[in-house]
């Protein structure tokens, strides 16, 4: 977090201002950096850029990106699932590989979360193959800062994907989680100045 020094020139300090990345919700003009984004991850389902034209109009309270400068450089996609009540579906998560491991995933889920579970507890999902370590640090330190309990069941097994060969994906449901903690309300949250 950039602190605020007399002995420091006011210019660096507008510099690490710019470089931290902005946690907010999508706009339709983010749809062609968030499929880039996510197309250049690695790891992750490929999709069209329709689909995050149709994100970014109407699902973008449950989105989150990361902006630095002009460039995204973090990308959450997320839905409310009809039917299930206070329960948010993590999709997909990428933080371009140059600004991983400055805690930008974490602070873009932690807006969102704390967002939606202001007033309420939520239950959040999603699903994580058993190679994808990060994944699974990611969500466990979600679970921890919200000091909500983390549990797995079966996913979607393999077989599910026919001739697609995938790995299974595992379900993982943290919560109850109510954003009571001062340190994770929404104007708190902010990824390592860059
Ligand atoms: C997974 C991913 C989104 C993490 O982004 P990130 O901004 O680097 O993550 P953060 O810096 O916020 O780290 C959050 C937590 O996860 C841990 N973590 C992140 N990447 C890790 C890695 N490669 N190995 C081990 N732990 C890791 C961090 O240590 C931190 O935990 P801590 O608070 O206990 O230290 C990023 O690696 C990525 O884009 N991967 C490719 C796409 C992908 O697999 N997405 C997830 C599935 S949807």
């Amino acid at each position: 977090m950039a602190t605020s020094n007399s002995q420091t020139h006011p210019s660096s300090e507008a510099c690490q201002a710019a470089a931290r990345p902005v946690i907010r919700r999508p706009t339709l003009a983010d749809a062609v950096q968030m499929f880039e984004l996510i197309n250049a991850a690695g790891s992750l389902d490929k999709n069209s850029l329709y689909l995050y034209l149709l994100l970014c109009r109407d699902f973008s309270s449950t989105c989150r990106v990361a902006q630095s400068g002009s460039r995204l450089v973090g990308v959450t996609t997320a839905y409310l699932p009809a039917d299930q009540p206070k329960l948010v579906f993590i999709w997909q998560v990428a933080v371009a590989e140059e600004f991983r491991g400055r805690g930008i995933a974490l602070a873009m889920l932690t807006d969102l979360v704390a967002d939606l579970a202001a007033s309420d507890p939520w239950f959040l999902q999603t699903t994580i193959t058993p190679s994808n370590t990060a994944s699974q640090k990611l969500f466990t330190a979600l679970a921890r800062k919200f000091r909500a309990p983390i549990s797995s069941a079966d996913g979607f097994h393999e077989n599910l994907f026919g001739r697609y060969q995938h790995e299974a994906e595992v379900l993982y449901t943290v919560g109850p989680i109510a954003a009571v903690c001062e340190e994770v309300q929404p104007q708190n949250i902010e990824a390592q100045a860059l």
